[in-house]
């Protein structure tokens, strides 16, 4: 398993850093066996499993949950466990209990916490306990009521600037990783030379110095609309429909269970058991 140092040599030996998210047993039992550098347990969690339109009703307990299913399906993988909303922000105690039950009760490596700002402190208090942290900025979705929708971000020079700004305020502050979500592949470049732990990119272009994506956005599971960023890999929908409609069909024309998959006895012992 690697860990937030080996992390840091990826980045300068320039190998690049493959994330993905999973949240539950099978998925990450799959991540693994990909062999994924990084397991996100991701509060799109509240998207693509729970059915919200939004991240922010994701709940302590929801990212506990799944969590624990995830370090089952992928005990030799490092997971980063998203921190959902509301709950880094109240005071640094809350953050710290918050933290420690993420880690302790889930046995995941890091935390994911958005933005900076008032969040800087909570980094700097939760790395000093002793749990990473990945920062992550851009467009930061708990946030999306204040940013007004789900929009590139940093595309003219002074919110690039500020992003750079926070990016270096979030390495300051001790995060292990910083993440970027949907910001002009320029500015991702330019932060990613100017950092020196690694950035990891989502909708941020190629030169960021790893990759992340959601689980059932590359395999189009469940979901019908993708970000231009996403590039589908596979199509799980259609082979799950097919697969559906088909078990519908042969129940209905009593085609199934035909007899390779029914039990028989003996026609001695039906003869005992009607006398
Ligand atoms: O929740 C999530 O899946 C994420 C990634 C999109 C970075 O935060
Ligand atoms: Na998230």
């Amino acid at each position: 398993m690697k860990s937030t140092k080996d992390f840091l040599e990826m980045k300068n030996q320039r190998k690049k850093i493959v994330m993905v998210t999973a949240y539950d047993y099978p998925s990450a039992k799959l991540a693994e066996q990909a062999d994924v550098d990084m397991i996100l347990v991701g509060d799109s969690l509240g998207n693509v499993v729970l059915g919200y339109d939004s991240t922010v009703y994701v709940a302590m307990e929801d990212m506990i949950h799944h969590a624990k299913a995830v370090k089952r399906g992928a005990c030799d993988t490092f997971i980063v466990v998203d921190m959902p909303f509301m709950s880094y922000h109240l005071s640094i105690r809350d953050t710290l209990i918050n933290g420690a039950r993420l880690i302790q009760e889930t046995g995941a490596h890091a935390v994911k916490v958005e933005g900076a700002d008032k969040v800087l402190e909570h980094i700097e208090a939760l790395v000093k306990a002793g749990i990473p942290v990945i920062s992550h900025l851009g467009l930061t979705p708990q946030s999306v009521g204040v940013l007004g929708g789900f929009k590139v971000q940093g595309k003219d020079a002074e919110s690039a600037r500020q992003i750079v700004e926070d990016a270096k305020r979030c390495q300051d502050a001790g995060a292990f990783a910083v993440l970027l979500e949907c910001v002009p592949k320029q500015l991702a470049e330019e932060i990613s030379s100017l950092l020196t732990v690694p950035t990891i990119g989502i909708g941020a272009g190629v030169h960021t110095d790893g990759q992340v994506l959601v689980y059932h956005d590359i395999l189009t599971y469940g979901i019908e609309r993708v970000s231009k960023f996403v590039k589908p890999y596979a199509d799980i929908n259609k082979q799950i429909t097919n697969g559906l409609r088909t078990y519908v069909h042969e129940i209905r024309s009593e085609l199934f269970p035909d007899d390779q998959h029914s039990f028989t006895m003996k026609e001695e012992e039906l003869k005992f058991l009607y006398g």
